[in-house]
């Protein structure tokens, strides 16, 4: 696919987004997805607003990423109501979810590793000069224009010819999030982005999800840390065993709060009884039993 990309895709989406006053971008009621007799996911409230981070926190196989794929068009919800811009939909393809505005980030980015920077950014949807038939890239345009958006969201590379996949990890997300910015995301749905990478680079990627925020963008951020969920996070919602067993606005819940709840508090506090048995093994940090009931620091109005 090509296209004359003349200005960004945003402003073309952003016209035809209905004045919704308070209406949510992207709304999940009560919904839920079985594959068949496996109810992998079932009463789910979740509600993603411009401008706002929700995070969706949960262990291994509580849910994440099946919640992620009926949003992101991959799968269909199986109950309850998925409602976009305050219109019911049921989406067969990533394709509907992208021209509503859903961009999704996956781990394993869909990069091209040894063409430039510049040509991954635009991959699939390559500017064009000239007319047809003797139309062809716009190789300049498309070398300024990545440039610009990058440095618009704050991302400085060196050398835009570099082969993407001379990059780290965190780079190439970043380098995914602003190409998602520029082709118009309303939604941005970032699956672990932080999951693979080590502190320093984990700490630049939640600067650009701030950055995808502070353009108004809704932005869905899903991750088993609730560190790093904390720091960029205005909404939490936390998944175990594919129901929500938290939902909760940043001033609702602590850190430590949060971190409790992702780690099942009364598992650990079993874990840290069966870890005592064992030698050389120290459980001072894990929580008591009786701990996790007792008021936090920062106590607020709980969801659950
Ligand atoms: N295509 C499928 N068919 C059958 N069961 C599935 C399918 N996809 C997921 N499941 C089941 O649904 C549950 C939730 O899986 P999901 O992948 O959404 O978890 P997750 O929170 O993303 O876990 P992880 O952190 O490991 O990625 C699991 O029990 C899983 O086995
Ligand atoms: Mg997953």
């Amino acid at each position: 696919m090509t296209t004359d990309g003349t200005g960004t895709h945003g402003a073309i989406l952003a016209d035809t987004v209905p004045e919704g006053g308070d209406t949510p971008l992207v709304e999940l009621r009560n919904a839920g997805k079985s594959y068949g007799n496996i109810r992998a996911l079932h009463g789910v409230d979740l509600t993603v607003r411009p401008g706002q981070v929700t995070c969706v926190l949960g262990d291994n196989g509580a849910g994440k990423s099946t919640l992620i794929k009926i949003i992101s068009g991959l799968h269909q919800h199986t109950e309850g109501e998925f409602l976009v811009d305050g219109c019911p939909v049921r989406f067969s393809t990533p394709r509907e979810a992208l021209d509503k505005g859903i961009a999704t980030v996956y781990q394993d980015l869909a990069t091209v590793p040894l063409m430039p920077v510049w040509r991954n950014f635009f991959l699939g949807s390559e500017m064009t000069k000239g007319p047809w038939p003797v139309r062809r890239l716009d190789i300049d345009r498309m070398k300024k224009t990545a440039d610009q958006e990058l440095r618009n969201m704050g991302i400085v590379l060196d050398d835009l010819e570099q082969p993407i996949g001379t990059l780290s990890g965190g780079q190439r997300q970043c380098v995914a999030i602003a190409r998602a910015v520029y082709f118009g995301a309303r939604v941005l749905i970032l699956d672990e982005p932080t999951a693979a990478l080590g502190v320093k680079q984990s700490g630049v990627v939640l600067k650009y999800i701030a950055a995808a925020r502070d353009r108004g963008l809704g932005v869905i951020f899903i991750t088993h840390n609730p560190h790093h969920a904390y720091m960029v996070g205005d909404h939490f919602s936390v998944l175990r065993l594919g129901t929500m067993e938290l939902t909760a606005s940043r001033d609702q819940v602590s850190l430590e709060e949060l971190t409790n709840h992702m780690a099942g508090g009364t598992e650990l506090a079993a874990l840290k009884h069966e870890l005592a048995q064992v030698r050389g093994v120290d459980v001072e940090e894990l929580p008591e039993e009786k701990d996790l009931t007792a008021p936090v620091a920062n106590p607020g109005e709980k969801a659950s």
